[in-house]
C-alpha cells in the first residue's frame, strides 16, 4: 500500500514533496499506463481546487486521451489543437489563467476555468501531455508550472514511453 501524505509548507515546498512522493509511487515500474495512472492519482489527490487531472499520450501523430481522475474526457486531440495540442507542439508548458480567452480551448468539463498543460519530453520526443484542470480562475501560477515540469521529468525519466 502507498500511503499519500499531504503535502504542507510554501507551495515549491509542497511540489518538492509531491516529487518526491512520485519518484516513490513510481519506482519499480516503467510501464507508461501504470505510471501515468498513479501519477493522475497522487497529483488528483495532493493538488488542491482540480476538476481534472491526466495524461493525453501521443499515438500515431496524435493525441489519445490517457489515464486520468475526473469526468470522461474528450477523446483524440490533433496537435496544435487546444491547450494541449498547442503545449504538444510547441513542446513548451502552456498555462491558461482563463480558458475562456484562449482561442480554441477544448472544453471537456463545464466547469474549468483555468488550465495548466506541461509536456511529456525527452530532448525533442514529445511522449504526451499532462493537464491539470481547476474550476477556479487563473488557478495556476509559475510555481505550479515549474513543480509540474519537475513531475513531467521525474515520470518520463522513471517510465518507457
Ligand atoms: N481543455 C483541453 C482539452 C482536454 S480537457 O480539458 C480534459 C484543451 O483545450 O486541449
Amino acid at each position: 500500500m502507498f500511503d499519500i501524505v499531504p503535502a504542507a509548507g510554501s507551495k515549491p515546498e509542497a511540489y518538492g514533496e509531491l516529487a518526491r512522493q512520485l519518484e516513490g509511487l513510481l519506482s519499480g515500474e516503467r510501464d507508461p499506463i501504470a505510471n501515468t495512472a498513479n501519477a493522475a492519482a497522487l497529483i488528483w489527490h495532493l493538488l488542491p481546487d482540480l476538476n481534472w487531472a491526466g495524461f493525453y499520450l501521443m499515438k500515431g501523430g496524435e493525441l489519445v486521451l490517457g489515464p486520468f481522475q475526473g469526468k470522461p474526457a474528450c477523446i483524440r486531440i490533433p496537435l496544435g489543437r487546444g491547450v494541449c495540442g498547442t503545449a504538444a507542439e510547441r513542446r513548451e508548458s502552456v498555462l491558461v489563467p482563463d480558458v475562456h480567452a484562449f482561442p480554441g480551448h477544448i472544453a471537456c468539463d463545464a466547469a474549468s476555468r483555468s488550465e495548466l498543460v506541461v509536456p511529456l519530453l525527452r530532448g525533442d520526443r514529445v511522449f504526451g501531455v499532462l493537464d491539470l484542470d481547476s474550476p477556479l480562475a487563473a488557478r495556476f501560477d509559475e510555481d505550479d508550472r515549474r513543480g509540474c515540469e519537475r513531475l513531467a521529468e521525474i515520470l518520463v525519466s522513471m517510465t518507457d514511453f
